[in-house]
């Protein structure tokens, strides 16, 4: 069978196709990207788990090619241990639970900022006006951008997150790599001015991050400060599309979430799980492996296919059915083992407190069009735009 991540009607609705990949070939060699494909469960749970067999490798760079923002240095989603170890060890610093915790407040009047101009309106897209700009704003926030660069910041995240796309205008190209530089010389000096002035932010506990004596240069700290930009936003953005897109498919599971918010973690978990936000990831072959659909040698790329491994009917009875009740534990929607999600205890606070307000503190909205139109890529699943209309009779 042929499978291509990037038709229109994969990229419109991948689930059949998943489900027939991982019933009659669980193990594909994808001819046009020179690639294999893992769709079950297991297979992709056991990639995951053996780093050494299944290595990172240079997918990040490659993507970025020569727009690449800290060229000097690996992005930590393409290291191997034992570098990724000592970079992730540091890294975790930056993530403590604690530091996440901190910033609900703000997450919470950040979402409020947003959600005030909209409920004046009748009709809106969701992800211009709220999904879209909330995970940047975020992010600004805990890196310590001051609120004046604000919009600075948004065009530079906006400009290396277009890098991704390797675009072709020469005069895009130009006005990415000015964006880049703007942000690298910001943020090179706000790292030393950290140094000498620590604040409460990620910049902050990055350079104070210390592991047995080992520190992180500066480079490194751009180069995170900069993947938190590439792997957090557009991620963050989809998963809340796809949770109001999905509940309005689903007005029952609506109505549930409706009656009692205690529901919202699991509604954010079975999301991830139905719809999964990255829908696929890199792994390079190190040896030849036996899976359990099949063989591939040494030396392969492989794309993991996240969103069929969480709809394996072998690991989620009735994979197809959106449940909140159902607990969907070990889904794979923030991959699993070393290169696990550092940004996940963030992404669920940031859906679960914009879901609460889209629910609870506005009026009841529908779906404003037809047909929803996805982003047209391998890695991300989401709705370009979602326009919603509100329910204003009687309000
Ligand atoms: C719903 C939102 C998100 C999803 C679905 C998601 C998904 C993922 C996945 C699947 C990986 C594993 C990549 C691999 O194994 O190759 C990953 C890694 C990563 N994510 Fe996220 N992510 C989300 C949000 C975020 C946020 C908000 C941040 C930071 C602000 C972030 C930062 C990172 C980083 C730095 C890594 C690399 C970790 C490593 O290689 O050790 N992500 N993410």
């Amino acid at each position: 069978m042929d499978f291509n991540p990037l038709s229109p009607e994969v990229t419109a609705n991948p689930y059949p196709y998943y489900t027939e990949l991982r019933n009659k070939a669980p193990v594909i060699w994808l001819e046009p990207f020179q690639c294999w494909a893992l769709s079950r469960y297991a297979d992709v749970d056991f990639a995951l788990r053996n780093p050494q067999i299944f290595s990172s490798s240079v997918f990040t760079a490659e993507a970025l090619g020569d727009l690449n923002p800290v060229p000097e240095v690996p992005w930590i989603v393409d290291m191997n241990p034992p570098d990724h170890t000592r970079l992730r060890k540091l890294a975790n610093k930056g993530f403590a639970p604690r530091l996440i915790r901190t910033l609900e407040p703000r997450v919470q009047a950040i979402i409020q900022e947003l959600i005030e101009p909209i409920r004046g309106q009748s009709e809106i897209d969701l992800v211009a006006t709220f999904s879209g700009p909330l995970p940047t704003i975020v992010i600004a926030e805990m890196l310590g951008v001051e609120p004046e660069r604000r919009d600075d910041f948004k065009v530079w995240s906006d400009d290396v997150i277009r890098a991704t796309g390797r675009p072709t205008d020469e005069a895009e190209r130009d006005q990415i790599r000015r964006s880049e530089a703007e942000l690298r010389t910001y943020f090179e000096q706000m790292i030393e001015r950290r140094r000498t002035e620590p604040g409460e932010d990620v910049i902050t506990a990055l350079v104070q991050a210390e592991e047995e004596r080992d520190m992180l240069s500066s480079k490194e700290i751009l180069a995170l400060a900069v993947l938190l930009l590439l792997a957090g936003n557009e991620t963050t953005t989809n998963l809340i599309g796809n949770a109001v897109l999905t509940l309005l498919n689903h007005p029952d599971e609506l109505a549930k979430v409706r009656a009692d918010p205690a529901l919202l973690p699991a509604l954010v978990e079975e999301v991830l799980r139905y719809d999964s936000p990255v829908q696929v990831i890199f792994r390079r072959t190190a040896q030849e492996v036996e899976l359990e659909g099949g063989k591939i040698p040494a030396e392969q790329n492989v794309f993991l296919l996240l969103g069929s491994a969480n709809r394996d009917e072998r690991r989620f009875p009735e994979p197809d059915r959106f449940d909140i009740a159902r607990n969907p534990q070990g889904h794979i929607a923030f991959g699993y083992g070393i290169h696990y999600c550092l940004g996940a205890p963030l992404a669920r606070l940031e859906g679960r407190n914009a879901l609460e307000a889209l629910l609870f503190d506005c009026l009841p909205f529908s779906c404003a069009t037809e047909r929803v139109e996805q982003i047209a890529s391998l890695i991300v699943r989401g709705p370009q735009t979602l326009p919603l209309r509100f329910d204003t009779a009687g309000a």
